[in-house]
């Protein structure tokens, strides 16, 4: 399937989808504290999806068994949510989850603090959150696909962090994963030409050690190799003339 471009009618459905989303994520972040499992936080957010009118999308894709992907220190994403893993305070958690609104996807993530965490750990979801703002600047029609990728693996790398390189963002829309593929490092070219109505989830994956990863046993779990924390922010947004729309931002982060 080629990249789309997404009509009117159909990025209106994108932006309730996204809006819809956005909700779960605020609301679910707001939920969350030590001494719940991963399992409860599943749990939580695919009651709120479904309670504003969502379908989880990542339930079942692919055999993934759940709504949100939840993945605590050094587990990159799609952690498989467990009754067994306890959420301590001093843990970054990573909430990835999408849901399907009238046929349209949406995709977003947060790393979130539980407690106090080092400094380290803050710092790390604070630039991993910015390199996806680096990204946008180029997020908009005539520029190019890798223009975005480069700006935020540039500006994540400038910290000596590790861009992971065996997972990218992805097109969305009718289907959560759609042409193109859009990695967080530099490439050599500078990919195709953006135009208006692209609908993309751009999504920087960030280690504060080396850009190296695994699979564990579960076949999901992605986790850095070196063990060092990783954290991860994602948006669905829309390519326009001028600024990307940003359809997956909390009334939090707009205000
Ligand atoms: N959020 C992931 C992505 O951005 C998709 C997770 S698929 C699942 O592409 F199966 F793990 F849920
Ligand atoms: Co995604």
């Amino acid at each position: 399937m080629p990249v789309t471009i997404k009509s009117a009618e159909e990025i209106a459905l994108m932006r309730e989808a996204g809006r819809l989303l956005a909700k779960v994520h605020q609301d679910l972040g707001h939920e969350l504290k030590e001494g719940m499992t991963t399992w409860d936080i599943d749990h939580l957010g695919e009651e709120m999806i479904r309670d504003l009118g969502g379908i989880p999308n990542f339930l079942n894709y692919q055999g993934y068994p759940a709504s949100v992907c939840v993945s605590v220190n050094d587990e990159v994403v799609h952690g498989i949510p467990s009754k067994k893993r306890v959420i301590q305070s001093g843990d970054i958690v990573s909430l990835d989850m999408g849901l399907i609104y009238q046929g349209y996807h949406s995709d977003a993530a947060r790393t979130h603090a539980i407690g106090e965490v080092s400094r380290e750990a803050s710092l790390l979801i604070e630039r991993t959150r910015e390199s996806f703002f680096q990204g946008m600047q180029y997020a908009r029609a005539g520029r190019r696909l890798y223009d975005i990728s480069a700006a935020i693996g540039d500006y994540a790398e400038s910290f000596g962090y590790g861009v992971v390189y065996d997972l990218v963002g992805h097109g969305i829309g009718t289907h959560l994963h759609e042409k193109p593929d859009i990695p967080n490092y530099r490439q050599r070219r500078r990919g195709m030409k953006l135009k208006a109505g692209m609908t993309l989830a751009v999504e920087p994956m960030i280690n504060q050690g080396e850009p190296d990863v695994v699979w564990l046993d579960d076949e999901w779990t992605v986790a850095t190799y070196d063990g060092s924390l990783s954290a991860h922010y994602e948006n669905t947004i829309v390519i326009t003339d001028g600024e990307p729309e940003i359809l997956t931002l909390t009334e939090e982060e707009k205000a």
